[in-house]
């Protein structure tokens, strides 16, 4: 059973789901949470999947709370009935680590893809840190993309025999979506020879004084140049809204655009200059499309990236925003070097490597349960 409810635990997961539902020895049941509405259905129809229990919990403006509570009480009759012999639940949302703690209470195995994630600071991002320590703490597989989030994992001494170097499930989702020849009508908005750069911020830590900070640097830098333009897809979330259409609204160049669905934005990624964003999903498949990357945080718990040189982690301050976009602007060198990193997160085949653990471990469970 996959259980998963945002926009970033469905593109992830769906390469899974695909790899299971291509297998003669695997039943799949798709349970969302509908933590989102509108930017998880764009997934699903993305990637053709039909989830076979929908609860439905999204709120206007819901508190973590209410996300809690609404899944664990949702998945309780669900898990009763069902009886699967694996959870498998994605990343750090809170979707992810309620629904870990619901497959705990039924005595049922979890496994956690992209186990291992850390910025080793509990309110940075908040509050996916705790989520995904949480969602550690319960798991019995642990589906580490890179060799740094197995050694997390074994620092905190989860055990090594459940740990599974497998890449990101990211990476198997670009064999889907990237597409040759990409056209979007927002591109024909921009003038001839103007380069643009992708924005997406939405975290809550984020929500106030650091969004509004960054987007007055990003209207500075944009109102003072006349070739460059910004495509910025808001997050549906009305805090984000709010801010986003605050700050640009009559701005020259900043284009605010529905969520996209994901092919439209990885063809518009690879489209761009370059991206900024405070997104955690955006940092994986930024390096596979050889774009630079200003990543919108303090902290980061994807260092793999900024190691390969992909990503610069600049934070939300105004003035240092504002040095990082000019310095990408204008040295074509210090361009190059962060465009041209290599990818660390995979090969694209961490669906395969994913399923087939699994279904050795059902196998290894059976054997006990039959001796
Ligand atoms: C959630 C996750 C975050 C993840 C992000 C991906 C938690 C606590 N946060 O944050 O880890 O990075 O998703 O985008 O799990 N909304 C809609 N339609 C939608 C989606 C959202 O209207 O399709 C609005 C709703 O009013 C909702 C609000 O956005 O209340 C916030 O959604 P929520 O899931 O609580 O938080 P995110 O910021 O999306
Ligand atoms: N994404 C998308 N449409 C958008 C913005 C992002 O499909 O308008 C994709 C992006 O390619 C990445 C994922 O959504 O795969 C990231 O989701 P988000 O930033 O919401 O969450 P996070 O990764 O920060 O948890």
């Amino acid at each position: 059973m996959t259980i998963f409810g945002t926009r970033p635990e469905a593109i992830k997961m769906a390469p899974i789901i695909k790899e299971i539902e291509s297998d003669p020895d695997v039943a799949s049941v798709v349970v969302v949470t509908g933590q989102h509405r509108k930017m998880l259905q764009q997934v699903l129809d993305i990637f053709n999947i039909q989830p076979d229990h929908d609860l439905k919990i999204m709120g206007k403006n819901q508190t973590l709370s209410d996300i809690t509570n609404r899944v664990i009480l949702g998945l309780d009759p669900i898990l009763n009935d069902v009886r699967p012999d694996l959870v498998l639940v994605h990343g750090d949302t809170t979707t992810t680590m309620a629904a870990s703690l619901s497959a705990f209470y039924h005595r049922i195995p979890v496994g956690h893809v992209e186990a291992g994630l850390r910025t080793w600071d509990k309110y940075s991002p908040y509050p996916e840190e705790m989520n995904r320590m949480l969602t550690d703490d319960i798991a019995d597989l642990y589906f580490a993309p890179t060799a740094l989030s197995r050694d997390n994992l074994l620092q905190e001494h989860h055990p090594e025999s459940g740990i599974f170097i497998t890449g990101n499930t990211a990476i198997d989702a670009m064999r889907y979506t990237v597409r040759e020849g990409y056209r979007h009508d927002v591109l024909a908005q921009i003038p001839e020879g103007h380069r643009f750069i992708l924005l997406t911020m939405h975290r809550r830590e984020n929500q106030g004084q650091p969004m509004r900070e960054t987007f007055k640097a990003i209207r500075e830098v944009v109102e003072a140049r006349s070739d460059l333009d910004v495509v910025y897809p808001v997050h549906l979330s009305p805090r984000v809204q709010d801010i986003a259409h605050e700050s640009f609204d009559g701005v020259r160049g900043v284009h605010l655009i529905d969520p996209l669905n994901v092919v439209d934005f990885h063809g518009l990624a690879a489209r761009s200059y370059f991206i900024m964003t405070d997104s955690g999903g955006v940092q994986e498949e930024a390096p596979s499309l050889n774009k630079p990357v200003l990543v919108l945080r303090d902290s980061t718990e994807r260092p793999e990236g900024v190691d390969a040189g992909t990503l610069k982690v600049i934070g939300t301050d105004e003035q240092a925003v504002k040095a990082a976009m000019l310095e990408l602007l204008n040295d074509p060198q210090e361009y190059r070097a962060m465009a041209e990193a290599k990818n660390p997160y995979g090969d694209g085949h961490a669906a395969e490597r994913i399923v087939a653990i699994c279904k050795n471990h059902a196998l290894q469970q059976l054997r006990h349960a039959a001796k």
